[in-house]
């Protein structure tokens, strides 16, 4: 088979890790048979230096036209100063809206080898996590109705909105409890019914929808609690499904329980499964263009781009085994490093997964 990807490597460190994964591909092209080919396409401060908009029309086209959308990260200090509809960060909420990916994936694994990496207790850690974030990508404050005005004594005041419809909120449940159904069969809903409408409906709706799963456990809980319990015991998570605010705020909390945000991939996902891959890290512009990036998150989020936009069930649990044992084999990028292991960089850590994904594909064969 032949597989368009639309490339996006962004700003800051996106263009690095971009690039080793990018070598991960072509390994994975070599063994299997199939081909890769990589559309470079522009977006965030780099589109912004080069067309005057975050999101060139010809990136949001030929990302729709692509098999899958692989994405490095957007922004930097560069264009901080810039406002509203010109915003580097435009560009992603552009690609998600455009692309229609309302499902957002974002799995917190602690890798056996990063325990130490882990702010948890040690006996929390030592139990693991394995957690997956659903997080609603198109809908909620995101892009509601949002103004600022001023007032009769030019006293400034603003409003979001936060709205749900009840199909956008049954199409993300059904992502959940499917998902839920190749793990350990639990989902709990997270939301602020107590409060919110938009949660009280979320609820109501997320209810109807379980009665099509009766083997998954359900459970919900208010965000604040959630974000409690995801330090106190993260153990007791399997899917956590929620709103796009919610999800914003707690997968960064889930992610960096797993030691560091450098290590997680994530998918955003439409009904046909044609999605867009990058790492939930962003473009850590203070390490930029130094060869010190983590390049694994990325390399992460291209393996779930094979397994579920490519159905290549194997050859990505091929590249996360061999991350595994790059990790056990003790090299360490900056953010991931403890005493007494082997500081390493971008472009050797790449190696060293395309290297071990080599060895075992031997070992397969
Ligand atoms: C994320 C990021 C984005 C978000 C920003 C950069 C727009 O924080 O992907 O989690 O808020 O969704
Ligand atoms: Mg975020």
């Amino acid at each position: 088979m032949k597989y368009n990807i639309a490339t996006i490597p962004g700003d800051g460190i996106g263009p690095e890790v971009v690039h080793e994964t990018i070598k991960v591909l072509e390994v994975v092209a070599g063994l299997t048979g199939h081909t890769f080919s990589y559309s470079m396409l522009l977006a965030g401060g780099a589109a912004l230096d080069a067309a005057g908009h975050p999101l060139p029309e010809e990136t949001l086209q030929t990302a729709m036209a692509a098999d899958a959308v692989l994405l490095g990260a957007v922004g930097g200090p560069k264009w901080d100063h810039l406002e509203g509809d010109l915003r580097p960060e435009r560009a992603l909420l552009g690609l998600r809206k455009g692309l229609g990916l309302f499902a957002n994936l974002r799995p917190a694994l602690l890798f056996p080898a990063l325990k130490q990496a882990c702010p948890l207790h040690p006996d929390t850690a030592e139990k693991g996590i394995d957690i997956m974030v659903v997080r609603e990508l198109t809908g909620g404050l995101y892009f509601g109705k949002q103004e600022r005005l001023t007032d009769k004594e030019g006293k400034e005041f603003a409003y979001d909105t936060m709205m749900y419809h009840e199909d956008e909120i049954r199409r993300i449940t059904r992502v959940a409890f499917d998902l839920a159904k190749g793990r350990k069969g639990k989902v709990t809903s997270v939301d602020k019914a107590n409060i919110l409408e938009s949660s009280r409906l979320w609820r109501k709706v997320v209810l109807e929808e379980a009665k099509a799963y009766p083997e998954i456990t359900l459970d919900h809980m208010y965000v604040d609690n959630a974000s409690m319990q995801l330090v106190k015991q993260p153990q007791s998570f399997d899917v956590i499904l929620t709103e796009n605010m919610f999800g914003d705020i707690l997968s960064d909390e889930a992610g960096m329980i797993t030691g560091s945000i450098g290590m997680l991939p994530s998918a955003s996902l439409r009904e046909d499964k044609r999605g867009m891959y990058e790492p939930v890290h962003g473009s850590a512009p203070d390490i930029a263009g130094l060869n010190k990036a983590n390049p694994l998150a990325t390399i992460l989020s291209a393996a779930m781009m094979l397994r579920i936009s490519f159905k290549m069930e194997e050859t990505a649990s091929l590249i996360e085994q061999a991350v595994s044992q790059v990790l056990e084999s003790g090299l360490r990028t900056g953010d991931i490093f403890t005493a007494g292991e082997q500081m390493t960089n971008t472009r050797e850590m790449g190696l060293a997964v395309v290297n071990q994904l080599k060895q075992l594909e031997k070992k397969g064969a």
